[in-house]
């Protein structure tokens, strides 16, 4: 998955409008973008929508965030989406994997009452919101099968340390959040899960965005999400493998292939050993931009 959408659940018109975006995924907010008093409303504009899209073909992956556990509001959402059967939940605000095992169980016992499969909705977790969760960021590995990506967030998390800000006056985020960043990539490869970069909220300014996409995808980022229907074309460009990087990760595993027995070759001069064969893997493995 490339490009996650978020869309304001209350919003039909954006609903409408993001499923044209073009997006491989998009994020159902019931979160942070809907006010407190229009959660109900929300719910409702969420499942109706959800409904309508999970029977398509070639629809979009579809994602709800609910709100997190520490709101109380979590079940009521969870009652009103998963019978429409989203692909997998967004669970905002999460503090290690025992966030992950809680939602795993909620989501268990609703798939039961809707009578769906056990496991069929994933959960991807925004792993660094708080400041507890930087040191859990670890703790992610094995917390449940449903768990197939980890991303964080700036906005949160600066709230929470009392920033003034997040980012330099050139947009480029400030040492605790990359330290965020970071720990998420980390985590999330420790837990063999996709890492997603968080949201680039200047969506007008598509140098910057763009920037931030190959900061990403270099660093080992799969993904990004998106606030704004403009960034997604930018996210597929940028974390689709390009054909020349195609052509190298497949010389690379044919070079290997000719000699199953070393550890290292040499390809136009360089030097290659096991691990750039698993990153050739892995970029291979992206060809169809999924
Ligand atoms: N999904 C779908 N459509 C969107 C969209 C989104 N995330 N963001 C904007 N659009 C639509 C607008 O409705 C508008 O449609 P129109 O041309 O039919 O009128 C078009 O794209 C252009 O939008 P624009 O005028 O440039 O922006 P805006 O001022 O309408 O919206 C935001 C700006 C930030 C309010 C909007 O992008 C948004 O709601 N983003 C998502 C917010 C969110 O979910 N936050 C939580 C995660 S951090
Ligand atoms: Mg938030």
């Amino acid at each position: 998955m490339r490009s996650l959408l978020f869309v304001p659940a209350d919003s039909a018109k954006k609903l409408d409008k993001a499923m044209t975006s073009g997006a491989d995924a998009l994020i159902v907010d019931l979160e942070d973008s809907i006010a407190l008093d229009g959660k109900t409303r929300a719910r409702e504009s969420a499942a109706a929508f959800l409904k309508e899209t999970v029977a398509t073909t070639l629809r979009p992956y579809l994602l709800v965030r609910v709100n997190g556990l520490q709101t109380g509001l979590t079940d009521a959402d969870l009652e009103a989406v998963v019978p429409a059967k989203p692909d997998a939940i967004m669970l905002p605000k999460a503090v290690g994997g025992a966030f992950v095992v809680h939602a795993d169980a909620k989501l268990t016992a609703r798939e039961a009452i809707s009578g769906l499969p056990e496991g069929h909705i994933k959960i991807v977790a925004l792993a660094t919101e708080t400041a507890t969760a930087l040191f859990l960021a670890g703790s992610y590995t094995g917390a449940s099968t449903r768990l197939t990506a980890l991303t964080w967030g700036a906005e949160d998390l600066s709230a929470e340390l009392g920033a003034e800000r997040n980012r330099d006056t050139k947009g480029r985020f400030l040492d605790p959040y990359r330290l965020a960043r970071v720990l998420c990539l980390a985590g999330a490869a420790a837990a063999e899960v996709a890492a997603l970069d968080t949201v680039y909220v200047d969506f007008r300014d598509s140098e910057g965005f763009r920037r931030e996409c190959e900061e990403a995808r270099r660093d080992g980022f799969s993904g990004k999400m998106a606030i704004h229907p403009a960034q997604v074309p930018i996210i597929n460009e940028l974390f689709t493998p390009t054909p020349e990087a195609l052509a190298h990760a497949q010389a690379i595993v044919d070079a290997f292939a000719a000699q199953p027995d070393a550890g290292v070759v040499a390809i136009g001069g360089v030097m290659v050993d096991r691990p750039h064969l698993a990153q050739a893997k892995r970029v291979l493995a992206r060809r169809i931009g999924k």
